[in-house]
């Protein structure tokens, strides 16, 4: 059971990888419609508003591709002293390895094999953008996948490679990725912290904490549970080997520990609005300037970034599934011409079939009229010039915080003192007394945190 696991996850990626280069052959239209069609009748019709539905029968043309991204296989974010495969990973924590690297590459193949009638033969400046945010693994993603979509029609000592520019913004002014400081998306994730669902997570794994805690000599709770998980995650990515003291039980254990995490995190964490809302705005600003005048902008628009963007903007779109997205997982928006009008259709591609999952948009047909999918989708989206206003903290917590905070400071202050008094008391009762269970306590910091990422679960 636990090998066929551990297969499955190793495995999927690249297996499917091969899978999915055989069965991308269809055009793009036909690949992007195929096998939705004769159960909804709408799709053939008008909708009840007389706007035009897309008709199966009919032709259509792809105008615009946008594809937001995961990175690939990386190092795990943090490392643990009792850990013997720190130095396994050569450049440090939260890399992307060279098995990311061939993930990214691979799949740029075969979105260029799926997309070979959109996109132009070379790579042209003015019909390509690419984005991504500013952490090196994504910015070699970026790259990698640029390589299989854009091989070089030249010859020159690096072929088929060619330079593709990735465009990239500090993090602290990068609004449209959610990684620009965003107070009451904070406020709101704290608060959740402290909500039932949260507390019940927190109690179920306890048991899992102090096992570790004992077996590890050092702390073990709800915060570094899960960057171990993640660290023993990355490691059974490569067929490292466990710790001799870590049953099977308690890896499963931590592997749905590490999901679980995210599920609750990820359902619950701020708004869509707030979070994946600036995505979705700009998305939906570049279709409609496509469709109104096709020479005013690019036609493909690709965004590298996380784990946590695919969940964001999935989240938005009403699409995500509270799985933590794998490897190079992408969210993928296609706009389609028939007649004049123009439709969407949403892709989800976690490379577990041979397709990716054609999605809907709650109310709306697979390839959903640009205009409604708007009208759907309007309470989600959060432009970049109304980001900072809606990330400012409402008044409301404003007046609870400034009635709450002094109660809370002056209750601290008591809440030391006496403690302060009683340790005092203990110290001299026990003077020479027992042994510290504290002295593995310099041992609780994970070991490195290299980048400038806050440990935050966002930023997988
Ligand atoms: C690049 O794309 C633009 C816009 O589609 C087009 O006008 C131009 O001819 C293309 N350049 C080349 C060299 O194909
Ligand atoms: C490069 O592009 C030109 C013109 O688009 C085309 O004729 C040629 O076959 C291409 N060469 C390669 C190696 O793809
Ligand atoms: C910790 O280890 C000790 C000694 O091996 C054992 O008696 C105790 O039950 C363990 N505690 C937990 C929570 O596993
Ligand atoms: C891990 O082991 C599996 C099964 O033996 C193998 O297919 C896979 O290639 C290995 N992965 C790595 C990264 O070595
Ligand atoms: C991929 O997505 C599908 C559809 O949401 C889901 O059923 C499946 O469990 C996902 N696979 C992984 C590995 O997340
Ligand atoms: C999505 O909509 C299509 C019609 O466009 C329909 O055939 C399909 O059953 C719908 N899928 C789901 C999961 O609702």
């Amino acid at each position: 059971m636990k090998e066929l696991w551990t297969m499955i996850k190793t495995c999927q990626q690249s297996v499917l990888f091969v899978l999915l280069l055989g069965a991308a052959t269809l055009s793009t239209t036909e690949s992007a419609f195929a096998g939705s069609g004769a159960r909804n009748p709408r799709t053939s019709d008008t909708d009840k508003n007389g706007r035009s539905a897309f008709k199966r029968d009919k032709p259509s043309n792809l105008v615009l591709l946008q594809m937001l991204f995961r990175h690939g296989d990386r190092s795990p974010m943090h490392f643990f002293p009792w850990d013997k495969h720190q130095s396994f990973w050569p450049q440090g924590p939260a890399q992307l390895t060279q098995i990311g690297m061939q993930q990214a590459y691979h799949y740029g193949k075969e979105l260029r094999q799926k997309y070979n009638n959109f996109l132009s033969k070379d790579y042209n400046r003015s019909e390509v953008e690419v984005q991504s945010t500013d952490k090196d693994r994504t910015l070699m993603t970026a790259q990698c996948l640029l390589a299989g979509l854009f091989p070089a029609n030249f010859t020159w000592p690096l072929s088929p490679w060619q330079p593709i520019p990735v465009h990239t913004q500090l993090n602290s002014q990068n609004h449209l990725f959610a990684h620009a400081p965003c107070p009451e998306l904070d406020l709101l994730n704290k608060q959740y912290e402290s909500s039932e669902p949260s507390m019940k997570f927190t109690s179920k794994y306890q048991p899992v904490y102090n096992k570790m805690s004992n077996l590890t000599h050092t702390e073990v709770n709800r915060d570094n549970a899960g960057q171990i998980a993640d660290m023993l995650f990355c490691e059974s990515q490569h067929n490292l080997s466990r710790p001799q003291w870590m049953t099977d039980d308690m890896f499963h254990q931590l592997m749905s520990l590490r999901d679980e995490k995210y599920t609750l995190h990820f359902k619950a964490a701020g708004t869509p609005r707030l979070s994946g809302g600036p995505m979705l705005a700009e998305m939906i600003k570049n279709m409609e300037e496509r469709a109104k005048d096709p020479a005013s902008t690019k036609k493909v628009f690709l965004f590298s970034a996380h784990d946590s963007n695919i969940a964001m903007l999935g989240r938005a779109l009403g699409i995500f599934n509270n799985l933590q997205p794998p490897y190079v997982t992408s969210i993928t928006l296609e706009l389609h011409q028939q007649e004049g009008n123009f439709f969407v259709t949403t892709l989800f591609n976690n490379h577990t079939t041979g397709a990716p999952f054609k999605e809907n948009i709650t109310g709306c047909a697979t390839a959903c009229p640009l205009q409604q999918f708007h009208d759907l989708l309007r309470g989600n989206m959060l432009s970049a010039a109304d980001r900072p206003a809606a990330c400012t903290v409402a008044e409301s917590s404003h007046a609870v915080t400034k009635t709450v905070l002094p109660i809370l400071a002056v209750a601290l202050i008591v809440v030391v003192v006496v403690f302060l008094l009683y340790r005092l008391k203990r110290t001299r009762q026990t003077a020479h007394g027992r042994e510290s269970n504290f002295q593995y306590r310099q041992l609780l910091q994970p070991l490195s945190d290299s980048e400038d990422d806050d440990d935050h679960i966002d930023e997988l």
